[in-house]
């Protein structure tokens, strides 16, 4: 190759940098050391959903957009403006599930478990996606664990449901919850309710927020929840959901505060209470961690209740249901504060360590031979350094360190060292399993 004098090499230019890509804006990546958090709350989740007698469902995270137009709502917050929705090549207009309900709603129907033994219990969990603003406890993509039981309307089920949340909280670990409860009636009570709201709230309409304005017609019930200083004034003064249930109704919701008082779940009546999503009937619930944090005070961990019309009002038989979610990420971020040590321990039985090229061949068919078996074995095959893998074999708290050098690489041997007493053999490859076996029973 010809030598290019030195004074007539081009300029080295400075390699630019690339711009690193990042996550989308109000979604993020759930590292391993959150891992043993989120596998503590979600398999402590699954555990009792199954001993509540719950089988698990996993829905389609698109679906059609018309689902949760008509389920969720038109004129709620969520469809109005939070949905990911977009055309497929096909024309099909569809959207990244905003909750979990109305696609379990819609597989009941599809696949006929109104012919199920009834009632139908399902758990879920999974990613939803809402186009809200990102902040502590609110992103794009979350994700929650939720359950349903269909094809039920006794009280004594709404109890349960909020017996299974609690239950799944206390065994989390979140032992200091508070369960908020509403009930908003049937159709049939919230008709007048609404008349009633509305005569309220036409009274008081320069006082609103422009949202509230908007809403007052096609939904004042909203109006109850908005978070807006001014307008949390005017609902504190209108008239109460509770004072104008039908008398079905309301005995419905007696029956389920009887129950959470048999089952010693403390509770707090709210009046203003009525969920972000229309499917309601009835009893609304949801769960705060108490504490004086201001997330605590902000935002709830879990949320649900009854929605008697949804099957209905999706196509199917009408069949009252009843359910509840929480949001994975909001549980992880209190359990993380709670400090309960849930990241394992690594220990290993076994330690490979390894000096030269020759012997990283061969303590990878010894990792091999390890690796089926009940015996942990640990490696660290990028290093060289004896003493640095001598280390990490001490951190792992490995009982026998497996060293392969030059010599037992060509020999098809490994030098078995007795990590405590610093006793060594040496044993043939084909052997190893054996003789470690019998070294850990020492
Ligand atoms: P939801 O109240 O809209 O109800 O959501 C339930 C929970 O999901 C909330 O309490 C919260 O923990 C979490 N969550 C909601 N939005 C976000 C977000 N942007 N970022 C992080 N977490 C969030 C439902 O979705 C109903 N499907 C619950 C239900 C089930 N009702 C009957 N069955």
């Amino acid at each position: 190759m010809p030598r290019v004098k030195k004074e007539e090499q081009p300029e080295k230019k400075p390699r630019k940098k690339t711009k690193p890509i990042q996550a989308v804006k109000g979604m993020k990546d759930i590292l391993p050391p959150e891992q043993y958090v989120w596998d503590h709350i979600l398999e402590n989740s699954r555990k009792m959903c199954q001993d509540f007698g719950f089988g698990r469902i996993e829905t389609p995270i698109v679906e059609n957009t018309e689902l949760f137009k008509r389920g969720v709502g038109q004129v709620t917050d969520i469809v109005e403006k939070e949905m990911f929705s977009f055309e497929t090549q096909g024309g099909d207009k569809v959207s990244l599930r905003p909750e979990g309900t109305a696609g379990v709603v819609r597989s009941y129907i599809e696949n006929g478990m109104s012919r199920w033994s009834q009632p139908v219990r399902l758990y879920y969990e999974g990613s939803m996606f809402r186009y809200d603003k990102p902040q502590q406890g609110r992103y794009r993509e979350f994700h929650q664990f939720g359950a349903e039981v269909l094809g039920e309307d006794s009280p004594a089920i709404d109890a349960q449901v909020i017996y299974l949340a609690w239950k799944i909280f206390q065994k989390i670990g979140i032992k200091d919850v508070s369960v908020q409860i509403n009930s908003i009636g049937c159709a049939t009570c919230r008709a007048k309710y609404k008349k009633l709201l509305t005569d309220y709230y036409d009274m008081k309409i320069n006082k609103l927020c422009v949202d509230c304005k908007r809403r007052l017609e096609k939904n004042p019930m909203r109006l109850l929840d908005c978070k807006e200083d001014k307008c949390m004034q005017v609902a504190a003064g209108a008239p109460q959901i509770i004072d104008n249930l039908c008398p079905d109704c309301h005995d419905h919701f007696k029956s389920v505060l009887e129950f959470l008082d048999e089952l010693e779940i403390s509770y707090v009546l709210n009046s203003n209470l009525v969920r972000g999503l229309d499917y309601y009937t009835k009893t609304v619930f949801e769960i705060w961690a108490e504490g004086d944090d201001s997330e605590s005070r902000q935002t709830a961990l879990g949320g649900g209740g009854r929605y008697d019309g949804l099957v209905g009002l999706l196509g199917g038989e009408e069949t009252p249901a009843v359910g509840f979610s929480f949001g994975t990420e909001r549980v992880a971020e209190k359990v993380m504060k709670m400090n309960l040590n849930l990241e394992p321990k690594i220990t290993k039985d076994v330690f490979l360590v390894q000096l030269g090229d020759l012997a990283r061949r061969k303590v990878m068919k010894v990792f091999d031979k390890l690796i089926d078996t009940d015996i942990t074995v640990g490696e660290s095959f990028g290093r060289g350094s004896i003493k640095s893998q001598l280390r990490t074999a001490n951190k792992v708290r490995a009982k026998i360190a497996l060293i392969v050098g030059q010599k037992e690489a060509l020999d098809g041997t490994v030098i078995a060292r007795d990590m405590k007493s610093g006793m060594q053999e040496t044993v043939i490859v084909e052997d190893v399993v054996k003789e470690v076996r019998r070294m850990l029973r020492k």
